[in-house]
């Protein structure tokens, strides 16, 4: 039996154990980078949440959290090319140093966006931390992504947050989806 675990349209990427050891560093640096400083992370909706529970246990330092939601793609794997909030943050971030944590960056539109949205609010400083980074041309060069687990090809991934359709949040690792027509 195929389970959603052990599946034959996936090719592991990263490992439980890789994924672990990349995550702890990311959490050390941003304790070294942040002491002292009213850091908040946002984590986006919903890719993120894995990554983002597993990160800020790493880090060592007082924090707040808070959320925000956005599509940018719908239940498909191409990007339908606009951003739109779907839930804002709870908290003001004015005079806050934030950490926007996401799960990917493909064409960086999400992001940049978001950058835009969030620059405007008066936070001391924003900064990125993404899991993963795709090599694609980005739509806005000047994205800057401050922390990155890992460059994966280009390729659509699942697992560890991240979905198709909807499923695959679950899996404990990054695969690659073999096949995203019967994904
Ligand atoms: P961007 O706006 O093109 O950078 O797309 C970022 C968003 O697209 C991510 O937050 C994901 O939700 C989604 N996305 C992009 N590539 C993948 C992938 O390979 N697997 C799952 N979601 C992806
Ligand atoms: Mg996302």
């Amino acid at each position: 039996m195929t389970t959603e675990f052990s599946n034959d349209n996936l090719e592991i990427l990263h490992s439980v154990e890789e994924i672990e050891r990349r995550v702890r560093e990311l959490g050390e640096e941003i304790t070294r980078d942040y002491a002292g400083k009213d850091l908040v992370v946002v984590g986006v909706l919903k890719g993120s949440v894995i990554f983002l529970a597993d990160l800020i246990r790493q880090i060592d330092l007082k924090l707040s959290i808070d959320f925000m939601a956005v599509s940018s793609y719908k239940d498909g794997t191409v990007s339908s090319g606009d951003v739109e909030i779907l839930k804002d943050l709870t908290n003001p971030i004015r005079g806050k140093d934030v950490i926007i944590c996401e799960d990917i960056v493909d064409t960086g539109l999400t992001l940049f966006r978001l950058m835009e949205i969030l620059g405007s609010r008066g936070a001391n400083s924003i900064k990125i931390a993404t899991l993963l980074d795709k090599p694609e041309p980005r739509i806005k060069k000047e994205l800057k992504i401050d922390y990155c687990g890992f460059q994966i090809p280009n390729k659509f991934v699942v697992g560890y947050g991240l979905d198709a359709a909807g499923r695959y949040r679950n899996l404990p690792f990054i695969g690659i989806v073999k096949n995203p027509e019967i994904a």
